[in-house]
């Protein structure tokens, strides 16, 4: 049941939008509130009266219209939204979202929307295939769109192939799937480790790594909205910290990283270390700032802890996930990770590939186990990638 479900579905033109219909009275079956806003030329193959009357709400097409007598304006709707749905989508609506263009009801209201988006293509197989078509889904995958792929079969134009709209049922599906969320991770207490580590020089300079906390900080959102309860150890970054942490812990230094970790690992049943920790600290730290002088200047540096391997030393039943950011001979690194430091599995990063490792929103990785079993995965988001990680720990 979808009871207090607002669902915004937004139908573009082509020969499906009657399918849509269809999705309409299903979505109400199941108690959701559906707000329909069609384009121009949706209008054109189903009339607005027939989504209005399935619906029972006020159907949205024309921008500039009056507003009636409920919440109408677009900010309202893409406010509103649990889930905003597209379906049919053409390629000239995934064009348009792709590269940020609002330039109509449907276009302007879901690019106003925090809700998450799913979509459903529908279209011609060649248009599908269409390499810019193409690029304009995949970029919208990055950016974590959620979409429901076309079936092959018979089309309207009558082509066989890629491009029928999913039927409604797979629709309605997809969408359940996004509105209730499993919360198969209820009771776990996850511990996680985010971003860089800052190893001082003297009080204005530091040495850094290039990570981001991005990958960390995805799998904190995402398992807590699977119900763990999440402890947050996170190294400087830029973004914001996800809303419902059990516990955050801001640190600067790989020491202070260690005393973090070791004082929060009791209390917490799977370790997920996916910060970018420095191996080495400058030996002395100058409480002035050090004087350039005409000679050129060596810093001795000595090393941190290894934290992984402690907590690999000390884990007991936990289940420890540590991170390989490599460069070459990549997966007789992470294996050799995966012994020294006692892990159950290893997240493979080969941080020389476009689309991977720090500071994208994307990653491209391989999950190695500790009996060395790899999966290989293509390039996804990162929050798709968090489910994965997670969905190991739970399998
Ligand atoms: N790690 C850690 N403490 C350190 C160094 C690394 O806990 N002092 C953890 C990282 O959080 C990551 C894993 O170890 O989960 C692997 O980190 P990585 O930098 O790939 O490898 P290192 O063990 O540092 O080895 P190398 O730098 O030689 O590749």
């Amino acid at each position: 049941m979808l009871s207090g479900k607002n669902v915004v579905l937004g139908v573009s033109g082509g020969i499906a939008v009657y399918k849509a219909c269809d999705i309409v009275s299903r979505l109400k079956k199941v108690n959701a509130n559906v707000n329909v806003i069609m384009t121009k030329s949706a209008s054109e193959f189903v009339s607005p009266l027939t989504f209005q009357s399935l619906s029972q709400n006020h159907v949205v097409s024309d921008m500039f219209e009056e507003p009636k007598t409920w919440d109408i304006e677009h900010i309202a709707l893409a406010q509103k939204a649990d889930i905003f749905v597209i379906a049919p989508a053409t390629a000239n609506i995934i064009g348009k979202m792709a590269n940020g263009i609002a330039d109509d009801m449907l276009s302007t209201t879901v690019i106003a929307t925090k809700a998450p988006v799913l979509i459903a293509p529908a279209m011609n197989t060649n248009m599908y295939q269409n390499k810019i078509v193409q690029m304009n889904i995949e970029k919208l995958k990055n950016l974590d769109y959620k979409f429901v792929a076309p079936e092959s079969g018979r089309l309207a134009c009558g082509d066989i192939g890629e491009g029928k709209l999913a039927t409604p049922e797979t629709i309605v599906e997809a969408i359940k799937a996004v509105l209730i969320k499993n919360k198969d991770l209820e009771g776990q207490r996850i511990l996680i480790t985010a971003g860089p580590t800052r190893e001082a020089i003297d009080p204005v300079r530091f040495i850094t790594n290039h990570s981001t906390g991005k990958m960390g900080y995805a799998i904190a959102k995402t398992a807590i909205e699977r119900g763990a309860d999440v402890t947050l150890i996170s190294g400087p970054v830029n973004i914001q910290k996800p809303a419902g942490l059990k516990k955050f812990i801001a640190v600067q230094s790989a020491a202070e990283m260690f005393h973090a970790v070791m004082e929060n690992i009791d209390e917490n049943n799977i370790i997920i270390k996916s910060a970018a920790v420095a191996d080495y600290k400058p030996k002395h730290q100058s409480d002035k700032k050090i004087k350039k002088t005409d000679d050129d200047l060596s810093i001795e540096l000595e090393r941190n802890k290894d934290i992984l391997k402690e907590i690999g030393k000390a884990k007991g039943d936990k289940t420890l996930i540590g991170f390989a950011a490599e460069t070459n001979d990549l997966i007789k690194n992470a294996k050799a990770k995966i012994t020294k430091k006692n892990l159950d599995f290893i997240v493979l990063n080969d941080i020389t590939q476009k689309g991977a490792g720090f500071g994208t929103d994307s990653n491209i990785v391989k999950i190695i186990n500790k009996n060395g079993d790899i999966k290989e995965y293509p390039k996804m988001s990162k929050l798709h990638l968090s489910d994965i990680i997670l969905d190991m720990i739970n399998g």
